[in-house]
């Protein structure tokens, strides 16, 4: 256990990122490198009937234009929750059929990126168009019931306890309400982006990602290699949010671009093309029914979602996972279905089931707050739980009321009335003060873990996991800098590229529960081997003194209760990561949020001037990551409460606003005070560190506690996000 805790140590990248320093994969160059570009299709379905490359052949510098005639030999990558590797099982320019609007048709490669980019632009097709829908409320659209899908349960089967429906028609107050929550993307400001390099018949990509391994195993597939013969090099990425989870399409047509032109190949895919190239977050709609006594104790929780999927994958949700867990509720019937759109397929956007679950539960207990008469801080207290209520098992820990309480001390929630429009600022603004929480799974990856001594002092570790921007590097070095007293200077961490320990994904806020514990191990494991040495003050002086000039030693880790046999799932790239539910405890990391709103009367303008976040994330590990975290998940849940849309046109399908000028985003001047606290308590069970995780817990509930407050500055409840200001005009 880590039983004291960590002090605050600046970023160990710090330098190196304010000088830009570090290096991202499009910063690689290499003589007599092509750039390529993508044509993509202009109408959302149909079949490719002709095209016509003459125009886009001729520009100075083209050397290459293919289409799916040239790269029908493509294997399709398989769909990441399907046992495959790609985030769709389709790859895009290997057949004619076009399954959304923006989907590749062509790759064009070139002496320049402009050369490439006016390629593409003249890249000319001729289509079958067929009839599509892009929208939840399409008419005739395809509704499947997910635990009647081909997905594998029981992971994605209904999550219920209790009788819902008896407890809820019995309940003394009853809340139902519809929320809708709209398609978003991602939007990392390093854009999808590949070099691809191909030397003796070993193809070597530069990518910046979170699942190196998935891309080495998946483009293997693809291109029918060896993955022995890929190297996927993914030292820093710059932001990932989910987007760069798995196998991009656009990699192999890089990857085959450069077989073909016996050179290297970049391809950056456009901000424009990302909205069609990756995956989103799906559009989705959540009907909740919330039922308690007269007292406010909650007995009953019902909450049916739809949620948007592609045509041809079946991509899961979990939004109930999280919504039955939020309080002790003892009845909880969830339903949730996938509604079948002509888009690419959507899939893990930062809190994907768990913002939009809080945004409708959190909604509605602060309406139940207002039914009863009673503080929404008091009432989440009154039904907070130790146990979990569909497993029936306790919490590893659990300090959401500790979060509730700090916050609000923190917050002054004392000084709030009650009643909604009655707290005015100065110049004549409504202020509205809103509360809310958030929650999630605690989950861990197996890990295989190699560390290295040097007599020189030097230390070298390698494990499962990749920088994106949140401090993955600077955690593991504190604890190298604890256990073995080396200067964080002398450490080398090789993660994020293949080749050394197999590179898991990072994602579902499991890499440092996962990174942590397996560094933790690693250094024990190297001290007890140098106990067998002569006695001296440091490790790097036993090992000289025995004349040694290294030391090795490698670990291999499950998470509790996996079967070794995950061990196989880790070495091929595919998903191993299990959670929240362990054997004997169920384990989540907590969040409360509250926020001030000013709406400005004339023009309803809704500002955000503060925020306080109390985290329960179990041990934090690295106090200046964790702080810089939990800020960025409230910018994040300011952006999706009041800010980001991606639009849809249901004529034309595809997305709109496909660019950062009208993709709205935060800005520095949205944002205001953020004041953010930890209860730093190590979880006792999960792991010997202590940890739980962070990196997504931090934005859920900002959305709701915004929706809370705007509802106590003006009245109105609002259930449709973003809240824009001709919502409250
Ligand atoms: Mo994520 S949305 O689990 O990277």
């Amino acid at each position: 256990m880590s039983d004291t805790a960590y002090p605050d140590a600046p970023r160990i990248d710090a330098h190196d990122k304010v000088r830009g320093a570090l290096r991202y994969a499009a910063d690689e160059a290499r003589p007599g490198m092509s750039h390529a570009a993508l044509a993509t299709a202009t109408v959302a379905r149909g079949t490719v009937l002709r095209i016509d490359l003459a125009a886009a052949r001729a520009v100075p510098g083209v050397r290459l234009v293919l289409t799916h005639e040239e790269l029908a030999g493509l294997k399709q990558p398989g769909f990441l929750m399907g046992g495959g590797y790609g985030f769709q099982s389709i790859q895009p320019v290997t057949s004619s059929r076009i399954a959304y609007r923006g989907q590749p048709i062509a790759l064009v490669a070139a002496d320049s990126p402009e050369a490439a980019a006016e390629g593409a632009r003249l890249v000319r097709a001729e289509y079958a168009s067929e009839p599509h829908q892009v929208t939840l409320d399409a008419p005739e659209v395809d509704i499947v019931a997910q635990a009647d899908s081909p997905l594998p349960k029981p992971m994605f089967a209904d999550v219920t306890a209790g009788e819902a429906d008896t407890a809820y028609a019995a309940a003394a107050i009853r809340i139902t309400a519809e929320f809708r929550h709209p398609p978003q993307h991602q939007n990392p400001i390093e854009m999808l982006s590949t070099v691809a390099e191909w030397r003796d018949g070993h193809l070597t990509v530069h990518e910046g990602t979170q699942n190196a391994e998935a891309i080495r195993h998946g483009l293997a597939r693809q291109l029918g290699i060896e993955p022995a013969r890929i190297t996927v090099r993914s030292p820093s990425a710059g932001g990932g949010f989910g987007q760069k989870n798995s196998l991009q399409a656009h990699t192999v047509l890089a990857a085959e671009a450069a077989r073909r032109l016996e050179r290297p190949v970049k391809l950056v895919v456009s901000r424009a093309q990302i909205f069609h190239d990756s995956s989103f977050r799906p559009a989705s709609r959540h009907r909740i029914r919330l039922g308690a006594d007269a007292a406010g104790r909650m007995q009953a929780l019902i909450h049916e979602t739809d949620s948007q999927t592609s045509r041809h994958d079946f991509f899961p949700t979990q939004y109930t996972e999280l919504s039955a867990r939020l309080y002790g509720i003892a009845s909880f019937r969830g339903r949730e279905r996938l509604v079948r759109t002509d888009v690419q397929t959507p899939g893990y956007m930062r809190a994907p089931y768990e913002h939009p679950a809080a945004f409708a539960v959190e909604c509605c207990v602060d309406e139940l707050a207002y039914r009863l008469g009673q503080d929404p801080v008091a009432l989440r207290l009154a039904n907070d739980t130790t146990t979990d209520p569909i497993t029936g098992q306790p919490y590893s820990s659990r300090h959401l009321a500790e979060c509730l309480r700090r916050g609000a001390a923190r917050f002054g929630w004392d000084r709030r009335s009650m009643e909604p429009g009655s707290m005015r600022a100065g110049d004549g603004s409504l202020i509205g003060w809103g509360v809310a929480i958030g929650a999630y799974k605690a989950a861990t990856a197996a890990a295989i873990a190699k560390l290295r001594l040097s007599a020189d002092g030097a230390v070298t570790f390698s494990v499962g996991g990749h920088e994106m921007g949140q401090g993955i590097r600077t955690a593991i070095s504190a604890v190298l800098v604890r256990r073995l007293g080396v200067e964080p200077g002398r450490i080398t961490l090789e993660i994020g590229s293949t080749g050394t320990t197999p590179q898991h994904l990072t994602a579902g806020s499991w890499g440092t529960a996962t990174t942590i514990p397996a560094a933790e191990e690693a250094c024990d494991t190297l001290l007890r081997a140098l106990e067998a040495l002569p006695s001296r003050p440091s490790p790097a002086e036993r090992l000289r003194a025995a004349g040694r000039p290294h030391l090795e030693v490698e670990v291999s880790r499950c998470a509790p209760g996996q079967p070794d046999a995950v061990m196989g799932r880790l070495t091929s790239g595919l998903p191993a990561a299990i959670g929240p539910a362990y054997p004997g405890y169920v384990s989540f990391s907590h969040v409360a949020h509250f926020v001030e709103v000013r709406v400005e009367p004339a023009t309803r303008r809704i500002r955000v001037p503060r925020v306080v976040s109390v985290a329960d994330c179990g041990r934090v590990i690295s106090p200046r990551t964790a702080a810089s975290q939990l800020r960025g998940g409230v910018v994040w849940g300011i952006g999706a409460a009041l800010r980001e849309v991606s639009e849809v046109d249901p004529r034309y399908g595809g997305f709109l606003n496909a660019d950062l000028a009208e993709y709205v985003l935060p800005v520095h001047a949205d944002i205001g005070t953020i004041d953010v606290e930890f209860v730093d308590e190590p979880d006792p069970q999960l792991n010997g560190a202590g940890v739980k995780g962070l990196g997504e817990v931090a934005m859920v509930g900002v959305a709701p506690a915004i929706a809370n407050a705007v509802h106590h500055a003006t009245g109105r409840r609002l259930r449709e996000l973003p809240i824009r200001v001709e919502n409250l005009l």
